[in-house]
């Protein structure tokens, strides 16, 4: 397994350039970006709030003329969501400021997971918001009515990149000024783009404070590095099958996302970091990742850490079936509502190829726990409907011995259609 590859714009990265490209009043064009459905979910929602976005799948290049804050048109009938979380939740921050009615439709494996945390606070902001309710939760399909919006000083009780960016995005259109406290850090993508378009916002520590807007200002163009998320399934894969060695380049690194290759080089990977540059067009680090085949050690993830690698742990779990010695991931919860129950789906999956894997709970906190034995066996597994899932079982079944099946794998496209023609670019069927 040898090669070079070059991957698809971040998903998170790219949700905001397009949401905040469409908020400013101008063009702004997006390199880059990648053509998954929760993005072309992203795209197909402000197209119908009026914003004329204009895209290259070929050069994976958008326009999007941008129609200010106050910009956007009441839509014709329901916004379908698909199944983006992101896209769902960011928008619920967006309408929040809007003086008009929407009511938002999800799929099937979104109208499944929680809103209610980013309905909180923009209840509490002042939006008009009924949705779903069964028994504590509130689930899609959601109707807002926004508008005059108050600002609010906001503890967020689960960390979530979503929920804070959501009250960011509705901050924007209160009075006075938002502060929102994190209880453990996420990723920034949407401080550091707000700061992009010139937004007032300020981060001390777990603290942000945006102030409420006129107008956002368009840098006119960005670049959006490629996905962290799609490279940690290249990192594991190289890492563990014999004699790889694997270049990926320019992977954004933004500090509330290396956790993988934190992790992954506590565990003893042979992996280096190169050409890295602080910031790129679009505000984000980004850099060119080296790995090769090495020996891995079992590893303690702790709770603290989770934030930084919660898309990465089902392909981290894999990673620790092939380490020497126990790994533990504690603090592991939120994976029970991710696209699927995320701990189930590899938990069964991974115990079906022969891996020695448990949930342990205690202290209200569920954490697991993998044995490594340095090898897998074949087995005939499912992506449970989840893209993250199935990636992960790809690599496992690469690594291990005899043909694994994998059923179900068209969700691989929420995130990374090109996944398994990149994989083979690699030469690794050869
Ligand atoms: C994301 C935040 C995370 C992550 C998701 C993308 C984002 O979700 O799991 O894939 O782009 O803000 P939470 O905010 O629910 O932790």
């Amino acid at each position: 397994m040898r090669g070079k590859v070059f991957l698809p714009g971040d998903k998170s990265i790219a949700h905001r350039a397009i949401i905040l490209s469409a908020l400013a009043k101008a063009k702004t064009n997006l390199k880059n970006i990648p053509l998954n459905t929760d993005c072309l979910a992203t795209i197909a929602v402000f197209r119908k709030l009026g914003v004329k976005i204009k895209l290259n799948k070929a050069s994976c290049r958008a326009t999007v003329s941008g129609r200010g804050l106050f910009g956007l048109n009441a839509p014709k009938g329901a916004l379908y969501i698909k199944d983006s979380g992101t896209t769902f939740r960011l928008l619920l921050g967006v309408l929040a400021g809007q003086d008009f009615k929407a009511r938002l439709m999800a799929g099937p494996s979104l109208s499944r997971r929680p809103m209610l945390r980013a309905i909180k606070p923009l209840r509490l902001m002042g939006a008009a918001i009924k949705a779903r309710a069964i028994k504590k939760e509130e689930y899609p399909p959601v109707m807002i009515h926004g508008g005059n919006l108050n600002a609010i000083n906001y503890k967020i009780p689960v960390p979530s990149a979503q929920v804070k960016s959501a009250i960011l995005l509705a901050g924007l259109y209160a009075k006075g000024k938002t502060k929102i406290i994190e209880p453990l850090k996420t990723r920034d993508h949407t401080e550091r783009m707000l700061k992009l378009f010139k937004a007032n916002l300020k981060t001390q520590g777990k603290s942000i404070t945006v102030s409420g807007a006129k107008k956002l200002i368009s840098p006119g163009a960005l670049y959006i590095p490629g996905d962290i998320s799609s490279a940690a399934f290249f990192m594991v894969a190289a890492s563990i099958i014999p004699g790889a060695k694997i270049l990926i380049k320019n992977v954004s690194l933004n500090p509330g996302r290396v956790g993988i290759i934190k992790a992954l080089k506590r565990m003893g990977a042979a992996l280096k970091i190169e050409n890295s540059k602080l910031k790129t067009q679009g505000n984000e680090p980004m850099g060119d990742i080296l790995v090769k085949s090495s020996c891995l050690r079992g590893i303690k993830i702790g709770r603290k850490e989770v934030p930084s690698l919660i898309d990465e742990l089902p392909i981290l779990m894999v990673a620790a079936c092939f380490a020497k010695g126990k790994s533990i991931f504690a603090g592991v919860g939120e994976l029970r509502v991710k696209e699927t129950d995320r701990i189930k789906s590899m938990l069964v999956n991974l115990a079906k190829m022969g891996a020695k894997i448990r949930v342990v709970k205690s202290g209200g906190q569920e954490n697991i726990i993998i044995q490594g034995a340095k090898v897998l066996y074949s087995a005939r597994v499912s992506s449970f409907g989840d893209h993250r899932t199935a990636m992960s079982m790809v690599i496992a079944g690469l690594a291990a011995r005899g043909k694994t099946r994998i059923d179900d794998i068209s969700c691989i496209n929420k995130s990374f259609p090109g996944f398994l023609t990149t994989l083979k670019s690699l030469n690794i069927y050869k």
